[in-house]
């Protein structure tokens, strides 16, 4: 039994207990099966902050592992590359190719590690290409029909640029039939960007995943596992609180999970009271850790369509937030793809708009007033 408090609201950390995303774990698992040009084994995954997409990245990653394939992730700015070149992709082959495993045996035993690097530059010197340091790592795990999975996370900061120069790599390898696959998460304006960068034609007929809200009874579900986990209970009015609260947010259930659960770790059963109790601290950590860094850099007019549409308990009429505004409904168009773009807003049935974080209405409301 586990004890202290088993929820993790912050980003980039996986959870305890998963809530949904089976379906695309399960595909990514049957594509590493199925061989290269399963179309599943190159991903893009985008969604909004806070939805998951750093938490599936993981979970691919894990997939992957399981089956022995090996995980390069592709480091952030602008040494994306070279990193691979000079020292991931060498390290994996000191590690994991005989004929370099052998040399370094020979050559005195056991060494520290600084040896085996020295080992390894001579046999495979940055003047190689990167192509041809992979081509010779994928060589080496298809003797053990393994294969390898490159991951980017954040493509919105990437150097597209070198999402290119990687993107031509790939496709190399690929026409070659090697074991690889791909995996990207980012904002969907990143991933958007990414398509249109020349270069990644290939990036074009990968699957595209948009991360979802979670389902209500995914929630439930994650959210009494966690608890019960560290051996307390939760019952079914917390839980159904609970659900209310999250809006199917992963972010949320970890945040609600980790304020109900610590009002008192003692207590054996995490109550009601308990759950309503996180609702003011979950509207402010989400206005500044989600919804102030999602509003930063939208030009004025949109916050004003922002600000109409918050008016509204509920979702709004266009035609009401155009009133509002004072604006044409042709003028009130351009706003609403713009923000629809932006991940802020969706389209709520015919003629009506709803705010696509939640939350961000009251957000907003607390800063007009
Ligand atoms: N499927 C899930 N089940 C339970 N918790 C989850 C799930 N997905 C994500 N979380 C939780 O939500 C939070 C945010 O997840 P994550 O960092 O993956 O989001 P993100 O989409 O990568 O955000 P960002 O856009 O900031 O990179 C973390 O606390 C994580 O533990
Ligand atoms: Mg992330």
């Amino acid at each position: 039994m586990a004890t202290g408090n088993p929820f993790r609201p912050s980003f980039g950390v996986s959870p305890r207990v998963l809530a949904g995303r089976e379906d695309l774990l399960q595909d990514f698992d049957v594509a590493l099966d199925e061989g290269p040009g399963s179309p599943l084994r190159s991903l893009l995954v985008s969604g909004a902050r806070g939805m998951g997409k750093t938490v599936v990245l993981n979970e691919l990653e894990d997939i992957a592992r399981t089956r022995g394939w090996l995980v390069l992730r592709l480091p952030e700015g602008d040494r994306m590359l070279e990193e691979l070149e000079s020292s991931t992709v060498p390290a994996l082959l000191a590690e994991h190719d005989v004929a370099a495993v052998r040399r370094r045996l020979t050559g005195g035993g056991l060494g520290p590690v600084g040896s085996v690097s020295t080992s390894v530059e001579d046999r495979y010197p940055v003047r190689h290409s990167l192509t041809r340091l992979l081509a010779r790592l994928s060589d080496v795990l298809a003797v053990h029909e393994t294969g390898m999975l490159f991951t980017l996370d954040e493509v919105q900061a990437a150097t597209p640029d070198l999402v290119g120069e990687f993107a031509a790599i790939y496709q190399h390898l690929v026409r070659d039939d090697r074991e690889v696959a791909f995996a990207a998460a980012g904002l969907p304006t990143g991933i958007d960007a990414l398509l249109r960068q020349a270069g990644t034609t290939f990036l074009r007929r990968a699957e595209r995943v948009h991360l979802r809200a979670l389902a209500d009874d995914e929630v439930a579900a994650a959210a009494r596992a966690t608890v019960e986990d560290t051996g307390r209970t939760v019952g079914d009015a917390a839980l159904e609180r609970f659900v209310d609260i999250v809006h199917g947010y992963p972010y949320l259930l970890q945040l609600v999970g980790y304020h109900a659960w610590r009002v008192d770790p003692a207590r054996t059963e995490v109550t009601l009271d308990d759950v309503g109790s996180t609702l003011p601290v979950v509207v402010e950590r989400m206005g500044r850790l989600v919804h102030a860094p999602a509003l930063a850099g939208v030009p004025e007019r949109q916050r004003g369509y922002l600000r109409a549409m918050a008016v509204d308990d509920g979702p709004a009429a266009t035609r009401e937030v155009a009133r509002r505004m004072g604006v044409t409904m042709s003028e009130q168009n351009v706003y609403r793809a713009r923000l629809i773009d932006r991940e802020l807003v969706v389209a709520a049935g015919h003629g009506y708009v709803d705010f696509a974080l939640p939350y961000l209405r009251e957000h907003l409301r607390a800063r007009t007033r």
